[in-house]
């Protein structure tokens, strides 16, 4: 809901915030140089690793890979929203948050919030009255209390009950539209989009109905119907039963994220009410933010058969960047046949628990996992492990954890530890990943490579982001028809530092938050750049343009002369080809 603050004054506000104050006032800092240094408040150190730029109005832990702006350090050291950070920030600078009054949001989302509300208890109030849904979860062994916490409803057979009952005017249709409560035809005509399914809101943290899951109660298709993305609902995001576990205990210690519905239901049921619900999809990086932010210890509850194992490991590749000290993660694999719903409803709760608190750690399901995959008698086959590690080790942040687990695959392949690391970093791609702590600066005036690889946007995004000045010339008409990872990113960056000469660092990181690229921008803004006042970034840039603008041509006219061989050329692009040739 970040719109509802107009994104000019959230750049302003981040670029007048003072992020040596705002750290300053919760940990101690000391001035080095430029910067200021701490221990890191987000991992255990002694030696501080912990530096804030006020230049770049960023921080970047070199120990533990914490990184971000004033907002960023808010959300993260003092658990606030995002809209609680820009408020706080705002209020500490005497300053009041202005809404966007001209289309009034703020109350538009009022009422949607309420229209799912009254939705969400008039299909509460058509379950009793429904005995075949009633006697539905009776066989399921969900009782009146539990159905009730959980908010659980009927909606009945029919096109229209929701559309009558609730769209009575224009502006009532369209917000239960924008709900997803209702489907527009072609025709202009509307239908109820939930029909004769038992209904399970799903609730923000602050209890607020946000969306709805609803399951068949028969063998028709799908089992399971839910909410679309709608304004209110991200369905990537939520966790079904967060709102719950948080009213019904006073401190969480643990969380339990199961796949199902009903599993976060039935375990809340049979008193295990620490369970939580991803909606039908893998478990993202945002899950475990929002998991993390409640609690150290996360357990993963998965089938035992192989799309469980699937799932599981998927996690855990999402699980990676989140290590910190501190935090553990347990994978626990239910026997085959059993979901967590089945499994807990024919053995009790104290058996589900013992099954938890003997679940894998993150490291040895891992290890577990990947030696499972290759000849652990042979040499080839441990080599190959190192190998497969790789890319998934450089995916923790630097740490002890890191180390530690350096450490056990060392003895899984049977090397020492520094002979692995060294082996995993021979077939790293000179990339900017640092492998060790601390800051590595890019060499001055390299040569971004000939080929105009990955490696030029990266080093190209490095730069705008650490000098936002330097991208005023910059023509990213160059960078059409190039075809890199990232090109898109970096032309749209040059876009913003364009409109808007003033913005810094830490304003082009939150303009970014909300995108999934925000994370790799963090950790290309902590990359250490020359800071001396004779390093020219706009030459260096302009350099990275011309590279990339370059590979864009070659590749460009390789696609022509291919294409000429296969299926000849109509006349554009044979003058199109000649005009690039002529140029090379
Ligand atoms: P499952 O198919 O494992 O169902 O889907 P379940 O949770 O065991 O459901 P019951 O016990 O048969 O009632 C797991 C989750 O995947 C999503 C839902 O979130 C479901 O809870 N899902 C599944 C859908 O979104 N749509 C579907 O059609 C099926
Ligand atoms: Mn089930």
């Amino acid at each position: 809901m970040a719109g509802l603050i107009p994104q000019d004054f959230i750049d302003d506000l981040i670029a007048r915030a003072d992020i040596v104050e705002v750290v300053g006032r919760r940990t101690q800092l000391k001035k080095a140089g430029r910067e200021f240094k701490a221990c890191c408040p987000f991992h255990d150190e002694k030696t501080p690793s912990f530096t804030v730029s006020p230049g770049k109005g960023f921080y970047h832990c070199f120990g533990c890979g914490a990184h971000g702006t004033a907002v960023g350090f808010l959300m993260e050291y003092e658990h606030m929203s995002f809209v609680e950070a820009i408020e706080s920030l705002a209020s500490s600078m005497g300053v009041e948050v202005p809404r966007n009054e001209s289309d009034q949001p703020a109350q538009r989302y009022d009422e949607l919030f309420s229209l799912m509300d009254t939705v969400a208890r008039h299909w509460q109030s058509s379950l009793k009255e429904s005995p075949e849904a009633v006697e539905y979860l009776k066989n399921r062994g969900i009782d009146g209390s539990t159905a009730k916490r959980f908010g659980i409803g009927y909606a009945p057979d029919g096109w229209s009950n929701v559309l009558d009952k609730f769209g009575k005017s224009d502006e009532a249709t369209e917000r239960l539209l924008a709900t997803g409560l209702i489907i527009r035809k072609d025709n202009g005509k509307h239908y109820d989009r939930f029909r004769d399914r038992l209904m399970f809101p799903i609730r923000d943290t602050r209890g607020r109905t946000i969306g709805f899951g609803g399951r068949v109660m028969g063998d028709g298709e799908p089992k399971y119907l839910n909410s679309p993305e709608t304004v209110l609902f991200h369905k990537g995001r939520e966790l079904y039963g967060m709102y719950e576990a948080r009213q019904a205990l006073r401190h969480i210690d643990r969380l339990v994220v199961v796949e199902g519905y009903m599993d976060a239901v039935a375990l809340a049921r049979n008193g295990i009410d620490f369970a939580v619900a991803t909606l039908g999809t893998a478990t993202t990086g945002e899950h475990l933010n929002r998991l993390f932010r409640i609690t150290e210890n996360a357990y993963f509850a998965f089938d035992g058969d192989r799309a469980g194992k699937k799932a599981a490991w998927r996690a855990l590749e999402n699980a990676l960047p989140q290590i910190r000290e501190g935090r553990q993660i347990r994978f626990v694999f239910l026997p085959d046949g059993h979901d967590p719903d089945s499994f807990v409803n024919e053995n009790g709760a104290a058996t589900f628990v013992k099954l938890m608190d003997a679940g894998l750690p993150l490291s040895e399901f891992l290890i577990q996992e990947l030696s499972s995959q290759v000849d652990m008698d042979s040499i080839d086959g441990r080599a190959k492990l190192a190998e497969m590690a790789r890319p998934l080790v450089s995916k923790i942040p630097n740490g002890v954890y890191r180390e530690l687990l350096i450490e056990s695959l060392a003895n899984t392949v049977g090397l020492t530890a520094a002979k692995l690391e060294k082996m995993m970093a021979a077939g790293q791609s000179g990339s900017d990943h640092g492998r060790h702590g601390g800051p590595r600066p890019l060499p001055k005036r390299r040569q971004p490579s000939a080929s105009g690889g990955p490696s030029v946007v990266r080093r190209a995004i490095t730069l705008i982001l650490n000098y936002p000045e330097s991208g005023q010339n910059l023509d990213t008409g160059k960078l059409a028809g190039v075809q890199r990872a990232g090109v898109e990113l970096l032309a749209a960056i040059i876009e913003t530092v364009q409109s808007e000469p003033n913005i810094t660092t830490a304003g082009l990181l939150e303009r970014w938050r909300h995108h999934d690229e925000g994370r790799h921008l963090g950790k290309l803004a902590a990359a250490a750049v020359p800071m001396d006042d004779d390093f020219d970034a706009s030459a260096e840039l302009q350099e990275c343009m011309q590279q990339l603008a370059i590979a864009g041509r070659k590749e460009r006219i390789e696609f022509l002369i291919e294409k000429q061989r296969v299926t000849g050329l109509n006349d554009d692009e044979k003058s199109e080809l000649q005009q690039l040739l002529k140029a090379a």
